[in-house]
């Protein structure tokens, strides 16, 4: 049966679940005029360039690290947040790199993670009904009815945060402050004491020994743009689709006239939005960015390879990453199977290990939570199955912050029931913290040992 015919509006035609209920239909068509009007936040090569990266990771080659918040937040934009976020990730990839001996692709949840899935439309608080905060893109978080309402200028906010996100880690990244000769310089105040501060000390040593000893044999660095420059790319959950819609560009300078989301280098699609025939796989087959797709433990073989098939039909690797998102308790039986399947369907997916989002719950003090240990036990349980089944565990999917907060239970601080409202700051899911998710790393990387 021939593929209907992809147009940035042909989503419009699908189920398209998760969308809010704009209250007035003018001001949100408005606002999609408008964005489509904007410049674009990345350019298609760019896009092109981390496709080619992360075919490395398709072979086994290489690693990706995707981190970031669950939640951007437009209370928190200022350049610190945006500066210690950026340290952790640095810091994790150069433990990754270093320990595991490849190049780690480093992909933020950053500059236009905004928009979020909720399990319910309304939130009933006593006998007063509002709508569910869908992230600050859509509406506000305090549970009133005037934050509530969906307020469509709040994309244009979300662009021009964005935008001015993208600049400074543009700046922070070309500019000096992720040189590699730098990386004790990213090791936290509030880190560096702890058990994890210093091994994170003792590996950044091992990086700074290994640059002098080449200095010293006579290998000059001063112009090596990798030791002194790092490329970060950006992504997001691709939720809101008229908002991803208006972002999507055609590429003038190829051939094809080939079209690309350049709301961010790389989107994804959820573990709600998943559906075969709905909206949201519509939309994101046709761009020619590349994307990943969420994958739960309802999630079947053929389902998995029947959005190999619409989403990289023409099995390019780096294309599709398949985030795995089990849960600890699931993940030994779940995942091994779809492993096996499509390796044997040949496609040449990115396999990365999600430890967060199976492992959510509430907390007896009302708050949700996750406890460090499962995020741990799952990526053991990811490491194990690909071993079993030979395949490669190509990347790591984890939400975090570069705050000292205390969302999660467990971790180094060991974290309580009764601590976790002392820093509870999310405005979404609960977020590692650098020492657990330097922790996390650590393990991401001895679970990794024999390869
Ligand atoms: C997320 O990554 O923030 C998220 C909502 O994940 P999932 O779709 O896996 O639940
Ligand atoms: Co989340």
């Amino acid at each position: 049966m021939a593929t209907p015919t992809w147009t940035p509006t042909s989503w419009r035609q699908r189920n398209a679940l998760q969308q809010p209920e704009w209250p007035d239909q003018g001001a949100y068509e408005a606002a999609l005029k408008k964005l489509s009007l904007v410049p674009p936040l990345v350019f298609a090569g760019e896009a092109r360039t981390l496709l080619s990266s992360l075919g490395r990771v398709a072979e086994g080659k290489a690693f990706v690290l995707q981190a970031g918040d669950c939640a951007e937040s437009f209370h928190d934009m200022g350049a610190p947040a945006i500066r210690e976020k950026l340290k952790v990730i640095l810091q994790m990839a150069a433990i990754l790199t270093y320990s595991g001996g490849l190049p780690v692709i480093k992909v933020g949840r950053i500059a236009g993670q905004f928009a979020k899935p909720r399990s319910a439309n309304t939130e009933t608080v006593g006998d007063v009904e509002l709508p569910s905060f869908r992230g600050h893109i859509v509406n506000d978080d305090p549970f009133d009815e005037q934050s509530r309402r969906p307020d469509p200028e709040r994309m244009i906010t979300a662009y021009q945060q964005s935008a001015q996100t993208l600049n400074l880690l543009r700046a922070f990244t070309k500019g000096g402050f992720a040189d590699l000769t730098r990386v004790h310089a990213w090791n936290q105040e509030f880190v560096r004491s702890s058990p994890e501060g210093q091994r994170y000390g003792a590996i950044a040593d091992g990086i700074a020994s290994a640059l002098s000893f080449m200095a010293a044999c006579g290998i000059d660095l001063s112009e090596s743009a990798p030791i002194h420059q790092v490329d970060l790319y950006t992504s997001h959950e691709a939720l809101l689709l008229g908002y991803e819609e208006a972002l999507t560009r055609q590429d003038t300078t190829s051939e094809h006239g080939d079209w690309y989301d350049c709301s961010a280098h790389m989107l994804w699609i959820g573990e709600r939005t998943r559906g075969l025939r709905d909206a949201h796989v519509e939309f994101l087959r046709g761009v020619r960015n590349p994307i990943g797709c969420k994958v739960g433990p309802s999630a079947s073989g053929d389902d998995i390879i029947a959005l190999c098939e619409v989403l990289n039909p023409d099995r390019i690797p780096g294309r599709l990453t398949l985030i795995s998102r089990m849960g600890a308790k699931k993940i030994d039986v779940a995942l091994p199977p779809l492993l096996a399947q499509v390796r044997d369907s040949g496609h040449p997916v990115v396999w990365s290990c999600d430890p967060c989002h199976g492992n959510t719950f509430t907390s007896d003090s009302g708050l949700k939570t996750r406890h460090f240990d499962d995020v741990e036990a799952e990526m053991v349980g990811f490491f194990d199955a690909h071993r079993a089944e030979g395949t490669w565990p190509g990347g790591l999917h984890v939400e975090l912050t570069g705050d000292d907060v205390t969302e999660c239970m467990g971790g180094s601080d060991d974290v309580t029931d009764a601590s976790l409202p002392d820093r509870y700051t999310t405005v979404c899911d609960p977020r590692l913290k650098p020492r657990p998710s330097i922790c996390s790393s650590k393990n991401f990387v001895t679970g990794d040992g024999n390869n």
